[in-house]
């Protein structure tokens, strides 16, 4: 019976021990965030990045890219590569977050303005039909007049595929008859039985 006893409370304590354990596990030495310190002289915990550090994939030395700009002047050709895929990015990411306004043709009927706010310019007017793609890119990231940025919701990438749809949808709705036709016969070369 005594022996048993014994058992049974070596038992515990081993248990104990082992609590004892995990517990320590659970309250290691830390700070909550932006707790104070007297362990930097600054008395403070969170400590400041070191100059000229760069986060991984924040090094953005591509002015072109990052900026729509080089030399401070919107530039006039695509930074990034864009292929048929980025293209319909483009388009999806335009109906998501432009077409509210500006409408699905870019002519400023969108929903939106039917429904009382300010009225966009249409992409189709001769000054923004010879703007730079830069200042489309510009638009997105700075805002410009009464719009407002859409850098923090449309990433660097994603607004140059909406600036290469806008352009594409120009030249949608100013194609002359014989662009038109020299797609389609170009189309019909390609698709197979188009011929017919
Ligand atoms: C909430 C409505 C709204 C949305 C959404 C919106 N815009 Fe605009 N946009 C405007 C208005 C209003 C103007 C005219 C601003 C002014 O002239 O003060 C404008 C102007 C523009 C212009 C013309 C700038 C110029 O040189 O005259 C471009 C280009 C443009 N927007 C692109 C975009 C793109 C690309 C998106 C989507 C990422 C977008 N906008 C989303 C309201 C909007």
């Amino acid at each position: 019976m005594y022996r048993h006893k014994a058992a049974a409370l070596a038992c515990v304590a081993a248990l104990l021990c082992a609590a004892a354990c995990r517990q320590d596990m659970h309250n290691q030495p830390r700070y909550k965030p932006l707790a104070s310190t007297d362990f930097f002289d600054d008395g403070r915990s969170a400590r400041p990045a070191i100059d000229d550090t760069v986060a991984r994939g924040q090094l953005h030395l591509d002015d072109a890219r990052y900026t729509g700009k080089e030399n401070g002047k919107d530039i006039d050709f695509l930074p990034i590569q864009m292929t048929r895929a980025d293209l319909t990015r483009g388009q999806q990411r335009f109906n998501i977050f432009c077409s509210p306004c500006h409408g699905r043709l870019g002519d400023g009927h969108g929903m939106i303005v039917s429904r009382g706010l300010r009225q966009p310019p249409s992409y189709h007017d001769p000054r923004l039909v010879g703007a730079p793609i830069g200042h489309f890119f510009d638009v997105m990231t700075n805002g410009y007049g009464a719009m407002y940025s859409y850098a923090s919701r449309v990433p660097v990438d994603d607004r140059w595929r909406i600036a290469a749809y806008i352009r594409a949808l120009q030249l949608s709705q100013n194609a002359t008859p014989e662009l038109a036709r020299q797609n389609s016969t170009a189309a019909a070369g390609a698709a197979p039985g188009g011929q017919q």
